[in-house]
């Protein structure tokens, strides 16, 4: 089937699935959570992770005050909580009391901690940067959460025990699951 070129680039969905995840932040008093979708690992040494969002969000007033935000892996049975932190917002409601969000503490840094989440990162705010509408905030991870239980010995998450959730765009989740793993070997693959 032949491709066409689109008339109107405009808002771009084509990237996704993504992984939805969960930021956190607190500051002065306030905490917040909202749902994020555009995200990546940045590096290794340094572990930096980057997350895109709008100085719309409250959430970015409270990682610019305090330097900090987290990072949290939730599990499909929580796909409820995505959607529900990244339809509201932290100006109006204690998003916490609001959804019953219940918390681990940190370690490093003062960034509430979802105890849900099946892995979760502490980051200190190393850059932030403008980019059209969005800013590009890098963090370092100075503490890694990780239910042990959900990852098999390679590191590899464990898709028996906890399924992602992925946002296909327009308020559609998915997840994966182990049926679909195909273990293909760079070194073997490469080789062909
Ligand atoms: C699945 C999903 C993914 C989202 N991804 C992003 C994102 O990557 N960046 C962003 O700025 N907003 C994103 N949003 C929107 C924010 O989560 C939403 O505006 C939220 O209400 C912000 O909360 P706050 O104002 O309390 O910080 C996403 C929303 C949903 C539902």
């Amino acid at each position: 089937m032949a491709k066409v070129i689109s008339e109107n680039i405009g808002a771009y969905y084509h990237h996704y699935p993504r992984l939805a995840i969960i930021v956190t932040a607190q500051a002065k008093g306030r905490e917040n959570a909202m749902a994020v979708a555009w995200h990546t690992a940045i590096s290794f040494s340094p572990s930096l992770y980057g997350i895109s969002i709008s100085p719309k969000r409250f959430t970015y007033q409270l990682i610019v005050n305090s330097k900090e935000f987290g990072v949290n892996f939730l599990p499909f049975e929580q796909a409820e909580l995505v959607a529900s932190v990244g339809g509201s917002k932290g100006e109006e409601i204690d998003k916490f009391h609001q959804f019953d969000i219940a918390k681990d503490k940190p370690v490093k840094t003062a960034v509430p901690i979802l105890k849900d989440a099946y892995a979760a990162y502490e980051c200190k705010l190393i850059d932030d940067k403008g980019y059209g509408d969005h800013r590009l905030l890098v963090g370092e991870i100075v503490a890694v959460h990780l239910l042990k239980e959900a990852f098999a010995p390679e590191e590899t998450l464990d898709l028996a025990k906890v399924s992602p959730v992925f946002y296909l765009g327009s308020e559609r989740y998915a997840t994966v699951s182990r049926e679909t793993v195909k273990h293909l070997d760079r070194e073997v693959y490469g080789k062909r």
